[in-house]
């Protein structure tokens, strides 16, 4: 990576110190080659780390964030690597819905639940947040070319935005992706390279090819920057509710980026002493890919494991769900995602295949939501926590409604 050539785009964050290893701790300056760790390899995942002190000497406590023109996710560059300079098509998204759904509440007995709507960004995922966010940096380290390997809605993000920034870009998908979600890549013109083969395997492929030609890598469980994006759907979350935080957030778990990133969103505005106490945040697997609640609940004390002993404890699995957006045997961002939701208090669970088609009916007849099946995991897990006496009917609840519908249409409409 080389994070200071290339055109004045965007700034760094002044208050952005570098990366840590989530695994062996290392710490490597901003301008680090190479994403990953030198020591752990590609299990070596970074994490940006801050000097929480500068950021709450920047902010104004009485108004922080304060929109600059359109309120889009960067009103939260001071928790954010980098800034762009000037607003752009290709980057400037978020400000999304936060439902309070009267008759989804008053069916499921969960009168504070809420849904963070995110299927109305310009891909209809949640991964734009986070491809507006490398967008910006892959101009300013003057990238030709994106890449990544993605079930669907990474690449879709990745197509759609790096169309309007005029890059091209490279997208390895295994071949059963759903066809809409294909179509979305081909429609914006995106290299698209069908692998014969798992997700798993898309992304060993994309890796190879990201190394050997030098493009800029939109992989978000490799590439740092993307997760820091996904945070903002947490930071919309709190502000929505005016920093009164929720009381338990979930979010559907693949390689676990945006269940690692609301987890470390909420203990970030813990620290600014912005919000009084963060959400427990709960990750949902679909039941035939669930290699992290497998893991959790076969450990006594989930909160003691450091970086390698969560490497060891979570072992593959073969997936096999009607969600193909988190249809992953083995979660990239396994030691970050169980770091932040143990820390949260929260933890992992899973849901049947059919109680994701069921949640899709509920979101969409109640809700006025479409979500994907991995999108309805969420509303799935948030029904499977209450029934286990995780979350009680007085409790803020957020689901995180993470991709729309229309990108694999035919599931869910007769359940
Ligand atoms: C709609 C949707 N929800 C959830 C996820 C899971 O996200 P992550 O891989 O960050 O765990 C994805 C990932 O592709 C997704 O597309
Ligand atoms: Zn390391």
């Amino acid at each position: 990576m080389s994070a200071t050539s290339g055109r004045e785009v965007a700034v760094f964050n002044r208050h952005w110190l570098g990366w840590r290893c989530v695994v062996c701790a290392r710490e490597f300056p901003r301008e680090h080659a190479g994403w990953v760790c030198d020591r752990c390899g590609l299990d070596g995942i970074l994490d940006a780390v801050y000097d929480y002190a500068g950021v709450a000497r920047d902010l104004d406590r009485e108004r922080p964030f304060p929109a600059r023109g359109r309120p889009d996710l960067w009103r939260f560059a001071p928790l954010l690597p980098l800034r762009p300079i000037a607003a752009h098509a290709a980057w400037s998204l978020g400000d999304t819905p936060l439902h309070a759904p009267a008759r989804l509440r008053a069916a499921l007995g969960l009168p504070g639940l809420l849904l963070k709507d995110d299927t109305g960004l310009p891909s209809a995922s949640l991964k734009d947040r986070a491809a507006a966010v490398g967008v910006a940096h892959a101009l300013q380290a003057g990238a030709t070319r994106l890449a990544c390997a993605s079930t669907g809605n990474a690449a879709a993000s990745l197509a759609v935005l790096a169309a309007r920034a005029g890059l091209p870009a490279t997208i390895f998908v295994p071949a059963a992706a759903p066809a809409a979600k294909l179509a979305q890549l081909a429609v914006h013109g995106a290299d698209v390279v069908k692998v014969d083969g798992t997700y798993d395997e898309a992304f060993a492929i994309s890796l190879r090819e990201i190394a050997a030609h030098g493009w800029y890598s939109r992989n978000c469980a490799h590439n740092p920057i993307l997760v820091e994006g996904k945070k903002t759907a947490a930071f919309e979350i709190a502000l929505s509710l005016d920093f009164a935080a929720p009381d338990a957030v979930f979010a559907p778990v693949g390689d676990g980026c945006i269940v690692s990133s609301t987890g470390k969103a909420f203990a970030e505005l813990e620290e600014l002493g912005l919000i009084a106490k963060r959400p427990r945040v709960y990750g949902v697997q679909a039941s035939g890919a669930a290699p992290l609640v497998r893991a959790w609940a076969a450990i006594p004390d989930p909160t003691r494991l450091d970086g390698p002993a969560i490497l060891r404890a979570v072992t593959p699995v073969v997936a096999r769900t009607v969600a193909d957006s988190i249809a992953v045997g083995v979660p990239r961002n396994r030691v970050k995602a169980w770091r932040q939701v143990a820390a949260s208090g929260g933890g992992f669970l899973s849901v049947t295949d059919s109680s994701i088609l069921e949640a899709i009916g509920l979101l969409a007849r109640l809700a006025g939501v479409w979500a994907e099946p991995s999108a309805a995991a969420a509303l799935a897990g948030v029904i499977a926590a209450r029934d286990a006496g995780l979350v009680r009917p007085d409790e803020t609840v957020v689901a995180l409604i993470t991709g729309h519908g229309l990108k694999d249409p035919l599931k869910g409409v007769q359940a």
